[in-house]
């Protein structure tokens, strides 16, 4: 029988998420409350199996079976219960996060997942019935092209439940790091520092914001420089990152001013256009 994998939120990420596991030949549920976002995700879903034919990465049978697998959901009230993966995808606030995970443990998926950038996956379970079946399932952008999932697993996640992680892991091909539950994990904890010091480094003058991701790419080998990269993640999900970290961990995580000002401009990153960079649409 086909295993059926639920995914909410049809972002950046819950929408890459869902091109994975229909490509891995699971059963897709992408859920999405706002009609016009989900719209636009699938259609950029169908676009990028169409390219993938084009560049003869998949051929059309292929393509045409992984698009029949993924259906656009506009509520949970609509996905039929006991799926065998559930990941959410929503927002990075921790209240709307434990509201929508409530609401898909009533769904007894076999395993529960936030892909949660830095929220620890403790504070998420809090007041979920079976804690034992949630974990983390942190996916990386763009999810067709990144090797890493790390998986986060809590105090209370079961040893089935991490080895069913690493079970879909290798389903969705990707590489994973199984790190334990602390806020930030082993990759937004550093990750997020670089991009907020590169942006107080812009805010002091210390260089223009492409010779300060050139310094990094050129001198340290990244194939990405930190604020190329806060660009294609978002500024707003950066944002959301930074205070929760501030949170746990003191002001070396508090948000630089910019950042805040920028976010409140809606001068979001690759998504909106512009961010550190000028991006044209896509
Ligand atoms: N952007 C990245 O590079 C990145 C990387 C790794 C992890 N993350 C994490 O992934 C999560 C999502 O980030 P994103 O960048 O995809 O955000 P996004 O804002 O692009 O997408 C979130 C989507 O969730 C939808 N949504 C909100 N509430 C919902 C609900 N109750 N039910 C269904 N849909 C709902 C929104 O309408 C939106 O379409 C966050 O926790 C973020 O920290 C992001």
């Amino acid at each position: 029988m086909l295993e059926r994998f639920v995914v909410i939120g049809a972002g950046t990420m819950g929408a890459g998420i869902a091109y994975v596991a229909a490509g891995a030949g699971y059963v897709v549920d992408l859920v999405e409350l706002d009609a016009e976002r989900g719209r636009a995700a699938l259609a950029g879903l169908h676009a990028l199996w169409d390219k993938a034919v084009a560049r003869g990465k998949l051929d059309a049978a292929q393509a045409a079976s992984a698009k029949d697998r993924l259906t656009l959901r506009g509520s949970l009230r609509e996905v039929s219960p006991e799926p065998d993966v559930l990941v959410e995808a929503v927002p990075e606030k921790l209240e709307l996060k434990r509201q929508v995970l409530e609401a898909a443990a009533a769904l007894r998926p076999r395993l529960l997942a936030s892909n949660t950038s830095s929220i620890a996956i403790g504070s998420l379970a809090a007041n979920l019935p079976e804690p034992a079946s949630f974990l983390g399932l942190h996916f990386f952008n763009p999810v067709f092209a990144m090797p890493l999932l790390e998986i986060v697993v809590g105090d209370q996640t079961s040893d089935e439940a991490r080895a069913h992680a690493l079970d879909v892991a290798g389903r969705l091909g990707k590489d994973p790091v199984v790190v334990r539950d602390m806020p930030g994990f082993a990759t937004s904890r550093l990750g997020v520092m670089l991009g907020l010091e590169a942006i107080r480094m812009l805010e002091d003058g210390v260089a223009s914001a492409a010779d300060i991701d050139k310094a990094m790419k050129l001198g340290y080998k990244h194939p990405m420089g930190p604020l190329e990269l806060t660009d294609v993640v978002g500024l707003d999900v950066r944002l959301d990152i930074a205070r929760t970290l501030q949170a746990a961990y003191g002001d070396r995580f508090a948000p630089p001013e910019l950042l805040v000002k920028m976010v409140a401009e809606g001068r979001l990153g690759k998504k909106t256009g512009e961010g550190f960079h000028t991006w044209p649409a896509s």
